[in-house]
């Protein structure tokens, strides 16, 4: 998974569409062509809140096309909340494209993306770009209660086949995403983006199940382009992606810690050492 932030920029980008997909989750859709162009799937940008009183964000590029790059956030706390009030014709300035993103390049032909919450905006790209391919994908995508699916159709509508499970049962089956995806018909390959008890989970079912499964981590950022080392996660050192720095400790043990940011988010589920 080599990191393609050579590509990286900052864009000075204008709004063209706002929308609000269920109750505290927006859609903001930029003029931004050479983003939508750069981006590959899996990959994020920091969004700068324009009144310059809160830090960057990390978001993930939800939809990539022609000159348009849109955003899929759930406002969660005082930055999401500022990008909210964003309306067609604001600027917003975008640092990105950021981060490795899923790596695409094998021959799977039976691939299972598994969504939780606010993890359905990393895994647009992915599907449209598996599908592509003529790869047949199910979204395994859970959340807390109905109106939190949001944007499923999209999926439905691009080719994909749809498990959806909700925690308090208001739609598809109760229970968590992973639980269906333990159940139903084991795949060639899994890509997943949520909360990390749920990446913990998948990782779980994949390594039972013996299928590789890619991991787009959602760790908090501070700086966002590699600069702070405050979003490290535990690594096997021989992992393609173990950085070269600090260098692999001599005391027995083969852990390296790998930036989230820059060397991730997306990671092989076996070479975490969590
Ligand atoms: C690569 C990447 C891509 C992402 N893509 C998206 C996306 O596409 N859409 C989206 O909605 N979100 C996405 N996120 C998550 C988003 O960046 C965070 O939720 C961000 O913190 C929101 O900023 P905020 O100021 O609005 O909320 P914050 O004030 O930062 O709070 C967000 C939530 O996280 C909790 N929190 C804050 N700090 C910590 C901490 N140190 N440890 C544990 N919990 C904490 C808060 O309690 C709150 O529930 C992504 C994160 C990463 C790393
Ligand atoms: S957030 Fe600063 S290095 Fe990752």
């Amino acid at each position: 998974m080599p990191t393609l932030d050579r590509h990286a920029g900052v864009h000075a980008t204008t709004v063209i569409e706002r929308r609000e997909l269920a109750a505290g989750v927006v859609l903001v859709s930029l003029d931004a062509p050479l983003l939508a162009k750069a981006t590959r799937p899996g990959q994020y940008v920091m969004a700068i809140p324009p009144s310059g009183e809160a830090a960057a964000t990390a978001l993930a590029v939800y939809e990539a096309e022609g000159k348009r790059a849109s955003l899929l956030f759930f406002i969660t706390g005082k930055r999401t909340r500022e990008l909210s009030e964003l309306r067609a014709g604001d600027r917003l300035d975008v640092i990105g494209p950021l981060g490795n993103g899923f790596d695409l390049t094998g021959d799977a032909r039976d691939v299972a993306i598994v969504a939780g919450g606010v993890g359905i905006a990393s895994v647009l790209l992915c599907a449209q770009a598996l599908l592509r391919k003529d790869a047949r994908v199910r979204l395994f995508y859970g959340a807390r209660t109905a109106e939190l699916l949001v944007d499923a159709q999209r999926f439905a509508d691009a080719g994909c086949e749809l498990v959806m499970t909700t925690d308090d049962g208001t739609h598809g089956e109760r229970g968590f995403i992973t639980e269906a995806l333990a159940r139903h018909r084991k795949p060639d390959s899994i890509i997943a983006c949520g909360p990390s008890p749920m990446l913990r989970a998948v990782a779980r079912v994949a390594a039972e199940a013996g299928v590789p499964a890619q991991l787009s981590l959602e760790e908090t950022f501070g700086c966002g382009v590699g600069g702070c080392w405050g979003c490290v996660v535990p690594l096997s050192g021989s992992s393609a992606q173990a950085p070269g720095f600090p260098p692999a400790s001599s005391g027995g043990s083969d852990v390296v810690y790998a930036r989230v940011c820059k060397e991730g988010p997306v990671f092989w589920a076996h070479e975490l050492r969590w």
